[in-house]
């Protein structure tokens, strides 16, 4: 049955049959769109370190967003306006490290793609090649049509991003449900057609009512990727501190916080404080002692037993 391949792929082939793969195969830009063709329903989260990024892709994350709301959660900035090309490259360096299974999507920041198309391939391939990223994304619809066929056809994978564009924050005035007209939802509709057909692999969709994200779901081929879109999104985002409770200010209605790692992180770093002032840290065990010779040679008193045993 295996002919020339002999035994080792007859091995490889019966471990395949036998264990259920831990973790699936590489998630790609053009793997998305089968996943919506089987109906799988897939999830993406925001990392912008090493460790979380391997924590995400550990935990089975099938896309990794390094999001330009690193400015919001990470940088301390207040919204995404400041984050810098050089910022995003730096951070998705250190996330790619981190990354094997989930396909590595990095954001274009502010000012990044609005002078020129050139600009923006510069910068998409600053991303990619710098950062490591398989993928970039970008915020605005049928305006951006043009600009995401040209990254296209730089073969660079493109995610669009329509809704809440929070780059937008200073034309909107605040951050808004978008699409709750007839006349804007059905541009927010047509957003996404226009996006689709310029190339785009998926769409993120932020902050509109349930039912547009149901039409625009149903009505391209590429995953719709929600964030407080509804349950009909081919794809759910959140982003990573929200979820995990490591945040200061209130958070959107559609954030579900699974731990509050900002009360654990406060009760342990308190502990340590306190077992610092109180002299409890370090306990012996948690040092080292100077071994008998050279104790003796130096005529130091070592009552620890350490000094007989510990060589390091
Ligand atoms: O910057 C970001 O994290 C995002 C997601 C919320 C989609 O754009």
């Amino acid at each position: 049955m295996f002919g020339r391949f002999g035994f080792a792929l007859e091995k490889e082939f019966t471990k395949m049959a036998y264990l259920k793969p831990q973790r699936p195969e590489k998630v790609t830009a053009p793997s998305l769109r089968a996943s919506k063709e089987r109906g799988e329903r897939l999830v993406c989260l925001t990392a912008y370190d090493y460790p979380t990024a391997r924590v995400v892709d550990e935990a089975g994350i099938d896309i990794i967003l390094v999001g330009d709301s690193l400015g919001n959660v990470v940088l301390g900035y207040g919204n995404t306006i400041p984050v810098t090309v050089d910022e995003i490259v730096a951070h998705t360096r250190a996330v790619r490290r981190g990354v094997h299974r989930a396909l590595l999507v990095a954001d274009m920041p502010y000012g990044s793609y609005h002078t020129s198309a050139d600009d923006a391939v510069r910068v998409a391939l600053r991303l990619v090649k710098e950062g490591g990223a398989e993928a970039v994304k970008l915020e605005g619809g049928k305006k951006r049509a043009p600009l995401v066929k040209r990254l296209v056809e730089e073969e660079i994978a493109v995610m669009g991003h329509i809704g809440l564009t929070p780059q937008s924050v200073n034309k909107l005035g605040g951050y808004r449900v978008q699409g709750k007209t007839a006349e804007t939802a059905r541009a927010l509709i047509e957003d996404a057609r226009a996006l689709e057909e310029a190339g785009a692999f998926a769409i993120v969709l932020e902050v509109v009512p349930r039912e547009i994200a149901k039409i625009i779901t149903e009505s391209i081929s590429i995953p719709t990727i929600g964030i407080g879109a509804g349950v009909h999104c081919d794809v759910q985002v959140l982003v990573l501190h929200d979820m995990l409770g490591m945040t200061f200010e209130k958070t959107a209605r559609f954030v579900r916080q699974y731990v509050n790692l900002r009360e654990t992180m406060t009760e342990a770093i308190s502990r340590f404080a306190e077992d610092v002032r109180t002299g409890v840290y370090p306990a012996e065990a948690e040092s080292y002692g100077l071994p008998a010779e050279a104790a003796a040679e130096l005529h130091i008193e070592t009552a620890n037993k350490d000094s007989k045993i510990n060589k390091s």
